[in-house]
């Protein structure tokens, strides 16, 4: 009898066990879990009983599996391989050139249409058959197809008659990874860095796979491994050959692998006296080396370079351009398809009067000057990845040369691995944004993608957020990022709502509710942050050095590292004024954006204290003052933030268990330091403004001196 009722209990459990699973967010958006609605799982024996995925590569060989995988997982199906099409519906993917099946059955696709990482899926009826293809110019773009397939099935979307075409709009879209050799992750607040360099190459550790796997599932092509602070080491032969061992664990994935290249390895690892672009054993020593990596990594990328800037050594050090240091290094890669992305992050040692004017007078002065395969690679916005900034002026400034963006992933800037900021709405506001640079409608998309000014070699980059930690990211909606930032270079476009709707739904849950609630929290979650942290165009008043927290006081060392560089607060107003009476920082941007910026009067709100520096008691289009304005700014994030712990505690039982529990508690954090920095920013402005706070504004827990008094240990992340 007892043993019936512990059976009964134990069955019982396992009857509600969809609400308190234990996931522990290992598989990311490739959870794959059984699919319990009944009509659905017959739709898909229906369309997918039987599988011909041909072809011999590794990448369709990966295709193979992963499909094969996945719909079993899913499904709990056992498909059947065939050799043509058979029974109810079968599913067919290859390439047009491998796969005559397939070019027969999509004769009227016309060559070009998906390139070879774009793809078609097409289902349709022949006679009594369901026949599903996923055809592709290329295998990465049949892999690309399954995986989207997957995605279909995964988020339970109608399987009939689908006619989908994509391509995408950038052709490389890489993670950088700012790795650094000792297994610290610059920035990075997820663990160490999952690249275990002591056991390479020898040991492959499992993670690395699964990573492949994730990136190529949302298109990701390829990574770059290290640091752009970089260490001359990585090019040594013995750490070539570690590379070469992750290398060949991403290749059946599609991914390419990239390193940084540290301007002075000729000297360092080299034993030359120079690292000089322009002297012939330099450029010699490079072109060796990169043969010698080509030897061992037959499809490597290419290097990344972080030169001149922030005490990294470059050609500026011998007199030469960015433009020369950048064509030696396309030099020694081209006879192998390799490509340069040489980094627009540059400011000088000599402090200058507004830094976000720096890498625009640097860089537009060199447009045209650069080798075929270099790309310049630009921070999204002119400082350095900012809860907001304007998108960066350069974007339209260089019709010559390839631009490719730089997000950060990780939030160096925006609460670290702690606070849930859904990065997607910031992402897509700069590839929103219209530069004007061939007039209206010129988006920095459209610079991106190739089309505004015609370039053939588009990319974009994201500064990665996984580490060694068991989700990946440190906070389970960190994963969110990682996506959007994949689904965004694959397709700009694509809008924050559809991108979230995706997460979620292969994340966290298939009720469309509770999908609607979390949106709502990811959606506004950007927003939300900036008006804790950083409202109205404020920018750069976090703590020094780890970035983390408040630090609007910060006023010791080199002053474009304070925070009053900055926000310039004094008793009359704040604000960098960057109008054409300040720095002329507005200037850099195409008409009519200059005019607007530079007027407080057009000038966007949310961008009013980037450009202008305005007394306290201007007049906002609200009819508050600026002071009052602010202060309701930061208490709207504060409420926010708790808004979404009380949001989140609703779902308890609703939601996996474990992610449950880790989100409410990353979330509780959140709500905690956004009110420390509402309290320690308006303290400290108010012995400013010298004004109070206006009604509905919470009164701050601590006087100044504590905020400032603050100390922090072993801050992750440097
Ligand atoms: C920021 C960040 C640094 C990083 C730099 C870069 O300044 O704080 O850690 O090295 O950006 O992008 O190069």
């Amino acid at each position: 009898m007892k043993q019936k009722i512990l059976l009964l209990l134990a069955i019982l459990a396992l009857a509600s066990a969809s609400a308190v699973q234990a996931d522990d967010g290992y598989r990311l958006w490739l959870k794959h879990d059984r699919i319990t609605d009944r009509t659905y799982l017959r739709e898909c024996s229906r369309q997918f009983g039987n599988v011909m995925i041909t072809g011999e590569s590794s990448v369709l060989r990966t295709a193979h599996d992963e499909f094969i995988a996945g719909l079993e997982s899913m499904t709990g199906m056992e498909v059947t391989e065939v050799r043509a099409p058979e029974g109810r519906g079968t599913i067919i993917a290859g390439t047009f050139g491998s796969s005559p099946l397939v070019a027969s059955l999509l004769s009227d696709v016309q060559p070009g249409i998906t390139g070879e990482e774009g793809y078609i899926i097409r289902s349709f009826r022949q006679g009594r058959r369901n026949i599903t293809v996923v055809a592709s110019e290329g295998e990465r773009g049949v892999l690309y197809g399954i995986f989207h397939l997957l995605r279909i099935i995964e988020s339970e979307s109608p399987l009939d008659n689908l006619t989908i075409t994509e391509k995408p709009a950038t052709k490389l879209r890489l993670l950088n990874h700012w790795d650094n050799l000792d297994g610290t992750v610059e920035r990075g607040y997820a663990g160490a860095s999952i690249w275990n360099w002591h056991l390479l190459p020898d040991y492959i550790h499992p993670r690395y796979r699964d990573y492949a796997r994730a990136n190529a599932s949302i298109g990701i092509n390829g990574t770059v491994i290290t640091n752009v602070n970089a260490n001359a080491l990585v090019l040594t032969y013995q750490y070539l050959l570690k590379v070469a061992a992750l290398a060949e664990v991403m290749r059946p994935y599609g991914i390419k692998v990239y390193l940084t290249a540290r301007f002075s390895s000729p000297r360092e690892i080299g034993g030359l006296t120079t690292a000089d672009p322009l002297d012939p054993e330099v450029i010699n020593w490079w072109k060796e080396k990169v043969a010698e990596i080509y030897t061992l990594i037959p499809d490597f990328g290419g290097f990344l370079v972080k030169a001149n800037s922030e005490g990294q050594p470059g050609p500026q050090n011998y007199g030469r351009s960015h433009a020369d240091g950048a064509n030696m290094l396309a030099g020694a890669v081209a006879p192998f398809g390799g490509v340069v992305m040489w980094r627009a992050f540059v400011y000088d040692n000599n402090v200058p009067v507004d830094r976000a004017k720096q890498a625009y007078n640097e860089f537009v002065p060199l447009d045209g000057t650069f080798r075929d395969n270099v790309l310049i690679q630009v921070k999204n916005g002119p400082v350095d990845f900012q809860p907001r900034e304007p998108f960066h002026p350069l974007f339209g400034a260089m019709p010559g040369t390839p631009l490719m963006p730089e997000f950060q992933v990780t939030q160096e800037y925006l609460g670290c691995a702690t606070h849930l900021v859904f990065l997607a709405p910031l992402f897509s506001e700069t590839l929103a944004s219209d530069t004007y640079a061939a007039g209206p409608g010129s988006k920095v998309s459209g610079v991106i993608d190739g089309t505004l000014h015609g370039y053939t070699l588009t990319g974009m980059a994201g500064v990665s957020n996984i580490g060694s930690e068991r989700n990946w990211t440190g906070h389970l909606f960190g994963q969110a990022n990682w996506y959007a930032f994949g689904r965004l270079a694959w397709n700009p476009a694509l809008s924050p709502e559809q991108i979230a709707s995706e997460w979620i739904r292969m994340t966290i849950t298939h009720d469309p509710a509770i999908e609607e609630g979390i949106a709502g929290m990811m959606l506004s979650s950007r927003e939300t942050a900036v008006n804790y942290m950083t409202p109205l165009g404020l920018h750069h008043i976090m703590a020094e050095g780890h970035h983390w927290g408040p630090g609007p006081w910060v006023e010791r060392g080199r002053p474009d590292w304070t925070s009053v560089y900055y926000h310039k607060a004094d008793t009359v107003g704040i604000g960098f004024d960057r109008t054409k009476n300040g720095s002329g920082a507005v200037s850099q941007y195409f008409p009519p954006l200059d005019s607007i910026f530079n007027d407080p009067r057009s000038c966007p709100e949310n961008l009013l204290l980037w450009f202008h520096h305005l007394p306290w008691y201007h007049v906002m289009k609200s009819g508050r003052t600026l002071w009052d304005e602010m202060c309701i700014k930061y208490q709207e994030g504060v409420d926010s933030a708790e808004d979404y712990l009380t949001y989140w505690e609703s779902l308890e039982g609703k939601i996996d268990g474990e992610q449950f529990g880790h989100v409410r508690q990353m979330l509780s954090i959140q709500a905690k330091e956004a009110r420390w920095w509402k309290d320690a920013c308006l303290t400290y402005f108010q012995t400013f403004s010298r004004m109070p706070f206006p009604d509905g504004v919470e009164q701050p827990l601590h006087n100044l001196e504590y905020y400032r008094g603050l100390r922090f240990h072993y801050v992750p992340g440097i």
